[in-house]
């Protein structure tokens, strides 16, 4: 099965996007990863330097770690998943993404979900979960719970990055809700 249509029209479009100043300047724009038709779709904050350079998501610290809990925890391999961020284009030095820019990129990630129907939505860390639960509360009090987004279940979890730095007890945390991924997933009602 090929990737569906709407996907590509949207991964080409997106590919010279100047909707908001970081077009100005990432190295290319990074749409997204993994199988169009995947259950679980991961959702970051936004690319890294070597995102930006290779054009693929979390394909450095995080995505390592990332990579490792999908294929303990879940048992699938991270091109089984699908994986994107808030905003398709690097911050420069890494900085947060400004709410105009989020804004500005929302339709493609919207527009992702749509096109991959996934089954169990995952944002990692706050700036997806915010985004997607338009709440103001944190990652720490958000996780923990299964949520309803779009007749899709959603389940929040840390992003990678906290887990590198704050080590094992983060880590453990999102363990805990990769299993609750894992339910959902094999049990999606
Ligand atoms: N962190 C993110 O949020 N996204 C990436 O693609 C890489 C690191
Ligand atoms: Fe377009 Fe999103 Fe890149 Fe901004 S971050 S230029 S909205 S693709």
């Amino acid at each position: 099965m090929g990737v569906p249509t709407s996907l590509k029209i949207l991964a080409v479009e997106a590919a010279d996007c100047q909707k908001c100043v970081l077009a100005k300047t990432r190295t290319q724009v990074v749409f997204g990863d993994g199988d169009s038709r995947a259950a679980v779709f991961f959702v970051g904050e936004g690319p890294g330097a070597t995102e930006d350079l290779e054009g693929v998501p979390f394909i450095g610290r995080s995505g390592k770690l990332l990579q490792r809990l999908i294929e303990e925890e879940l048992g699938l391999s991270r091109q089984d998943c699908y994986i994107a961020n808030v905003v398709k284009c690097r911050p420069p030095e890494n900085r947060d993404p400004k709410p105009e820019e989020i804004e500005a990129c929302q339709p493609y990630l919207l527009a992702q979900i749509e096109a991959i129907n996934p089954t169990v939505i995952v944002p990692l860390g706050n700036f997806a979960s915010r985004l997607l639960l338009e709440t103001r509360t944190g990652i720490t009090k958000l996780r923990g719970q299964n949520y309803q987004y779009l007749g899709r279940h959603l389940v929040p979890t840390f992003h990678p990055a906290a887990a590198l730095r704050g080590g094992v007890k983060v880590l453990d945390r999102m363990r805990e809700d990769f299993v609750r991924i894992k339910e959902l997933v094999e049990a999606p009602c």
